[in-house]
């Protein structure tokens, strides 16, 4: 017994590649000292207005109590068609990751007609160091989309080991008028409405200078233990096969993306949601439906369990 236990470290240390360590268990008001207010004008054009830490605590469009995190957006205030949009939040995380693990433990993500919220990462000099959508939709048109935005010379493989479906297998930017290479998922349960009737779920981000790749578990069923566990680590080997893969077949991964902060937003119409809103079933127009209907958007609104990454 003992000489087959000895004989089995050296490959116990190969397969442990995959174990990662937590480094940032983000919970409550943890979330107020890891990220920063970011009161800046949206670039993607929504109808939006990004409030600071204060405006946000006195309006509690954010809220930490000690095991959870909410972040809203306006819901009582009907706009003036000329002035600035619906009042929500940006947070940027205050540190930098580069290989990580990165889990998001959500209870309620936004809905609503004219919503598009995201949890990403990014890096400076956009597109150079290039973006992460972990989360993102629009409309509360499921399901969630996982995409990468880079500059010119990264493509994904046609065929590639993943349970969703690839968009369009060009990551470039320029080339997909901003688009990226999205994954779809082909679970409802991922996003908007029916994402949070049933409890919300995990989203994981893994890079490593070899693949990007994203899962997601609904809450009802089917997570890694060491994911719901949020313990001190995780071993991505035993996660199955993820939603997305971004390989670095022919995407230089390690010079495609640079060092990256975690930001969580929640715009407006814009050039996603508000080009897509008329075909979405949604009323009247997507900017006068912001404007004139806060009740609507009572839902919209973000519940965190944790964030967490490991490293
Ligand atoms: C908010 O998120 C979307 C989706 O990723 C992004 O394209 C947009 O630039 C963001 N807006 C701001 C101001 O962060
Ligand atoms: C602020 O929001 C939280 C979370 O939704 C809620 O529990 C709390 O009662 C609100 N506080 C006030 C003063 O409205």
């Amino acid at each position: 017994m003992i000489f087959s236990v000895v004989a089995l470290l050296p490959f116990a240390r190969f397969v442990a590649g995959a174990t990662y360590q937590r480094t940032d268990n983000i919970v409550g008001s943890g979330f107020q000292s890891a990220f920063s207010y970011e009161a800046i004008p949206d670039p993607t054009h929504g109808r939006v207005n990004y409030v600071n830490a204060q405006t946000a605590a006195s309006q509690n469009l954010t809220f930490a109590s000690a095991n959870s995190f909410v972040l809203r957006a306006d819901s009582r205030t009907v706009l003036n068609p000329s002035g600035p949009g619906r009042n929500s939040i940006r947070l940027k995380s205050n540190k930098q990751f580069t290989t990580a693990v990165t889990i998001f433990d959500v209870k309620h993500m936004p809905q609503g007609c004219g919503t598009w919220p995201a949890l990403w990462t990014v890096g400076a000099d956009w597109p150079n160091q290039g973006e992460v959508d972990i989360l993102e939709g629009v409309n509360d048109q499921g399901p969630n989309q996982a995409t990468l935005h880079t500059n010119a010379g990264c493509t994904m493989p046609a065929s590639r080991s993943q349970t969703g479906t690839a968009l369009i297998n060009n990551c470039d930017v320029a080339a997909t008028g901003n688009s990226g290479c999205g994954v779809r998922m082909n679970d409802a349960r991922s996003y908007g409405p029916t994402f949070n009737s049933n409890g919300g779920g995990w989203f994981a981000m893994e890079r490593t200078n070899s693949f990007i790749k994203v899962w997601f578990w609904p809450r009802s069923g089917g997570v890694p233990s060491d994911v719901s566990a949020g313990g001190t680590s995780v071993n991505t080997d035993s996660w199955g096969t993820p939603v997305a893969n971004f390989p670095s077949t022919s995407c230089p991964i390690s010079s495609k993306f640079g060092r990256h902060n975690i930001i969580i937003n929640l715009t407006f119409c814009g050039d996603w949601a508000g080009a897509v809103y008329g075909s979405s079933g949604c009323p009247s127009s997507c900017v006068d439906f912001v404007n004139n209907n806060p009740s609507a958007f009572t839902n919209a609104y973000f519940e965190f369990n944790a964030l967490r990454v490991y490293q």
